[in-house]
């Protein structure tokens, strides 16, 4: 049965829509809130009206750009949580008033499955089970994945995301929200010299909250001694910080690996564009003897494509949204993927 589904993204300041025919991406129209960036951070009320004022353009563009007609959509995907409330309910309202009107079926999606299930837009295809490390501003989390709707979390973080400590890092170093994208670029000019606190955490579980701190006493100790410390070692900083965070990610990795006897990884999620993590990871690939899958840049950060392969392995099952759904902040795991 083949399908052709909009898919809708808003759960955080990404206002995205996507046109998939299967798994195919038709287009795929992200418009970034960058008026966000003046603040340090994601402000909850003004992402919602940002959503409210872009959402009608993103989704023409992306019809437009697909050449399809809105009478050809088979089913309408549409991020159900976790994310911000306001802006979450803007997408979906949106969402479901539209397939109200066509006629045609409205399919929840869980974010954090569609960063995992981004794998399924490009080939080569993951085997099954694989390990997906889903890295990004909200959540940093182990997956065991057995089919494209079997999926379960086997690790994740107690505290902060491996994305918010790259931000807050950057905050500390008085880079601009999101700061993850610059202490990449900046740490390819420098060196990790500094040494920063690796937490102990047992098992396939994170933190990153010490490291958070130790970087923040690491920094108060050295302006006392020269006020001129950060931006006079701002690329040895970003390439330290940037350094710790990646060799957490990467040593909960191969534990997993090791535990479950799986050598088929996956990363996605925002944090996945990381070049040093990217790399580290093929590198380490190679000693772990790891078949690895890395998502192209633009389906790692927040998008509808990835949105529109989970409509289409639910569209495919009749997943439909029950008629009383409505968007959850903090929408668990359990309540979307079965
Ligand atoms: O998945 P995503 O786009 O949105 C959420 O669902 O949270 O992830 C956003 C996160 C931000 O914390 C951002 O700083 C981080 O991903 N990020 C990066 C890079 N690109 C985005 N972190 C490090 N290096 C990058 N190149
Ligand atoms: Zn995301």
């Amino acid at each position: 049965m083949s399908s052709i589904i909009l898919a809708i993204e808003s759960s955080c300041d990404d206002t995205s829509a996507a046109v998939l025919r299967d798994r195919k991406v038709l287009s795929n129209v992200v418009a970034s809130q960058i008026v966000h960036r003046q603040y340090g951070g994601v402000v909850p009320e003004i992402a919602s009206r940002a959503h409210d004022e872009l959402i009608w353009f993103v989704v023409e563009d992306a019809i437009t750009q697909a050449q399809v007609n809105k009478n050809d959509l088979d089913a309408i995907a549409c991020t159900r949580g976790p994310g911000l409330l306001g802006s979450l309910l803007v997408g979906y309202t949106f969402s479901k008033a539209l397939a109200y009107a066509l006629g045609i079926p409205l399919i929840d999606v869980h974010h954090m499955q569609a960063h995992v299930l981004a794998h399924f837009l490009d080939d080569p295809l993951p085997d099954f089970p694989f390990i997906c490390l889903t890295v990004s501003g909200g959540h940093t989390q182990l997956v065991l994945v057995e089919e494209p709707m079997k999926m379960q979390v086997i690790g994740k973080s107690l505290d902060d995301a491996a994305g918010e400590a790259f931000d807050k890092g950057g905050k500390l170093m008085n880079l601009p929200y999101p700061a993850g994208p610059q202490i990449d670029r900046l740490a390819k000019k420098g060196k990790p010299i500094f040494p920063l606190a690796k937490p102990q955490i047992n098992g396939l579980d994170f933190s990153f909250s010490g490291l958070k701190t130790s970087f923040l006493y690491f920094l108060r100790d050295s302006l006392k001694v020269n006020p001129q410390f950060i931006e006079e070692n701002l690329e040895d900083l970003c390439a330290s910080l940037q350094f710790r965070i990646v060799d957490i990610l990467i040593e909960k990795l191969i534990l997993a690996s090791l535990l479950r006897g799986i050598k088929e990884i996956a990363i996605a999620g925002g944090v996945a564009a990381n070049s040093a993590f990217r790399q580290t990871l093929i590198e380490e690939a190679k000693r772990q003897n790891w078949k690895v899958h890395i998502p192209k840049m633009e389906y790692c950060t927040d998008n509808a494509a990835m949105i529109g392969i989970v409509g289409y392995y639910k569209f495919r099952q009749k997943l439909y949204a029950e008629p009383d759904a409505r968007p959850e902040a903090r929408l668990r795991w359990e309540a979307e993927i079965r």
